[in-house]
């Protein structure tokens, strides 16, 4: 798998513009509006497409540039469209003692995809998390919003072989029913 270069089609960037101008509706053409827009708009897309990012630029009557600037500063915000399953490192102080940047760079090398960011197939996000308050199982990883403990290099392949098999399987159910 590839770092997410996922391309929107056509109608996903006219859904956009619309669910953007719905959110921009409620707010105030005010420059300090901009990170509860933000927000909001990551609230409902999961992400900030470049389309939603321009639409507010216009709303606020300020570049384009600035509206990315912010997006990139801080960590709260995504580029990528949310994957199927997410995958949430922990890099608190404990799991860094343990380890968490090992387990960290097996997942950026086992997806093929850095934090923030989504593989092609929008299967996988990977990001990185401050303590989840289970330091007694570091290093933790969370998936899917279930924090896994010891979860080292060799645990990651374990679950994404998880993933694969619950896929195959589901597959099968799924072509026998047919
Ligand atoms: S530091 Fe990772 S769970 Fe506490």
């Amino acid at each position: 798998m590839t770092a997410s270069k996922q391309e929107t089609t056509t109608e996903e960037r006219e859904q956009i513009k619309q669910e953007t101008g719905q959110i921009l509706n409620g707010f105030s053409r005010k420059r300090p509006g901009l990170i509860p827009i933000l927000q909001k708009v990551q609230g409902k897309l999961g992400y900030l497409p470049r389309e939603a990012m321009t639409a507010i630029a216009e709303y606020l009557d300020i570049p384009a540039i600035d509206v990315y600037g912010v997006v990139t500063f801080y960590n709260q915000f995504r580029l990528n469209p949310p994957g199927r399953h997410s995958i949430k490192v922990c890099l608190g102080t404990v799991c860094h003692m343990k380890g968490g940047y090992i387990t960290l760079d097996a997942w950026k090398r086992r997806l093929g995809i850095s934090p923030r960011e989504t593989t092609d197939d929008r299967e996988f996000d990977l990001d990185t998390v401050a303590c989840v308050g289970c330091c007694t199982m570091a290093p933790v990883t969370v998936v899917d919003d279930k924090p896994e403990g010891v979860v080292e290099p060799t645990r990651v392949d374990g679950i994404l072989l998880a993933f694969g098999y619950e896929r195959e399987t589901k597959d099968k159910e799924k072509s026998e029913s047919d």
